[in-house]
């Protein structure tokens, strides 16, 4: 099995860096290192019911084999459940079977089951350690690293939480061979955009292999992963909270979360991103940030991977346009974006007149 690891240094908190682990069929070691690694710890496995049903029974038997006591917490899968009426239930259920400050917690799933459990992590006894098992693609390169933990509120989506950094991340594209393909091509959606923003090789590599791009490629997969993750880990551990460099993974994401809003959240995540990043690398065609022909490319690979470029009919543009007004990271009554600027290049903080932003949204 060939291993990548990648070790993340937080600044801030130097004694605790951890590292985060890549290779097809990590999973079936998982139970060994964190047996091995936690000798005297019980292991809370936290799970969406199917990811339970799929990995976490298997997870759970398996480490009690080697003969440590392990716990399987299971919740009901969807963004509805990244609540507190579901972090309540969980609290409960750890402090039922009164979890202690040596204990794991293992966030196993995707980037709700890692938000939630991580939070669930960080707040009970005020804060036991955990560990992340990603198993959607999206969660393998973007949500497991950083830290960024929490949950929805009514009012808003990730307006509750904290930053908890894991103790270690096992990452096994493996696992995406039972991921539904519109969530996989969710989870490239965002590699591409930290390709397109911050790494030209990746991308050029992406755009090369576009075939290879599906689940079954595993060895491809991985150096993907392994590369995205390296970036996200890099800009993060730059500056840990927001600012700066992190400012360049929200390209495509000021269109992307206004046309996800005004979906209604029918569109996945990855999805909107893809439209936000088409519809941004159209406003940089305007502003002479991109060539027409890089512009084209961008719109082709996206099509390649089966990912949309316009926004659907069905979405009302005023709703897009109210979406947008909303958007402003209170920074004043203009629109900060992130634009692309070619392969692998993006302009952070540019503002588009108003007419040209009309026309392409
Ligand atoms: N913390 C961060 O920095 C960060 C970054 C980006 C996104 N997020 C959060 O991540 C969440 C979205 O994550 P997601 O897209 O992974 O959603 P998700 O966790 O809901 O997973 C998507 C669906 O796939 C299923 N699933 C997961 N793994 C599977 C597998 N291997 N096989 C079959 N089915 C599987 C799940 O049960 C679920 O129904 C959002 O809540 C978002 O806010 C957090
Ligand atoms: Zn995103």
């Amino acid at each position: 099995m060939m291993l990548r690891t990648i070790q993340v240094r937080l600044p801030a908190i130097r004694d605790r860096a951890y590292a985060i682990q890549i290779a097809p069929g990590l999973f079936a070691r998982v139970p060994q290192l964190l047996v091995r690694q936690w000798k005297s710890a019980v292991f809370h496995i936290i799970a969406d019911s199917t990811v339970s049903r799929l990995y976490g029974g298997a997870l759970r038997r398996a480490v009690q084999r080697l003969g440590a006591k392990a716990l399987l917490y299971e919740f009901p899968a969807g963004e509805e459940s990244k609540c507190q009426a579901v972090a309540d239930a969980l609290h409960t259920a750890l402090l039922t079977e009164q979890i202690r400050r040596q204990d794991l917690v293992v966030a196993l799933g995707g980037g709700v089951t890692g938000d939630l459990a991580g939070y669930v992590a960080a707040t009970i006894l005020r804060g036991v350690q955990f560990v992340q098992v990603p198993t959607t693609l999206l969660s393998q390169v973007d949500s497991s690293v950083g830290g960024k933990v929490g949950i929805d509120h009514p009012l808003g989506k990730n307006l509750v939480g904290a930053f908890h950094q894991p103790r270690a991340v096992f990452v096994d594209p493996h696992l995406l061979g039972t991921l539904p393909l519109r969530q996989f091509r969710s989870g490239v959606a965002e590699i591409l955009k930290i390709a397109l923003a911050l790494d030209g090789r990746l991308y050029r590599d992406m755009e090369r292999h576009v075939h290879r791009l599906n689940p079954g490629k595993e060895d491809f997969l991985a150096g993907v992963i392994s590369r995205a993750i390296s970036l996200k880990a890099a800009v993060v551990t730059k500056d840990g909270f927001e600012s700066g460099l992190r400012k360049s993974l929200n390209l495509g994401h000021t269109i992307g979360h206004a046309v996800e809003a005004a979906s209604s959240y029918s569109l996945l995540h990855g999805e909107a991103v893809a439209i936000g990043m088409a519809c941004e690398a159209r406003l940089s065609r305007e502003l002479g940030l991109m060539t027409e022909e890089e512009t084209r490319r961008l719109l082709t690979l996206l099509k390649k991977v089966g990912l949309p470029t316009t926004i659907p009919r069905s979405i009302e543009r005023g709703a897009v346009r109210k979406a947008l007004q909303l958007d402003k990271k209170g920074e004043g009554a203009v629109i900060k974006f992130v634009l692309p600027a070619g392969a692998g290049r993006c302009a952070i903080g540019m503002t588009v007149p108003d007419h040209i932003l009309a026309e392409v949204v």
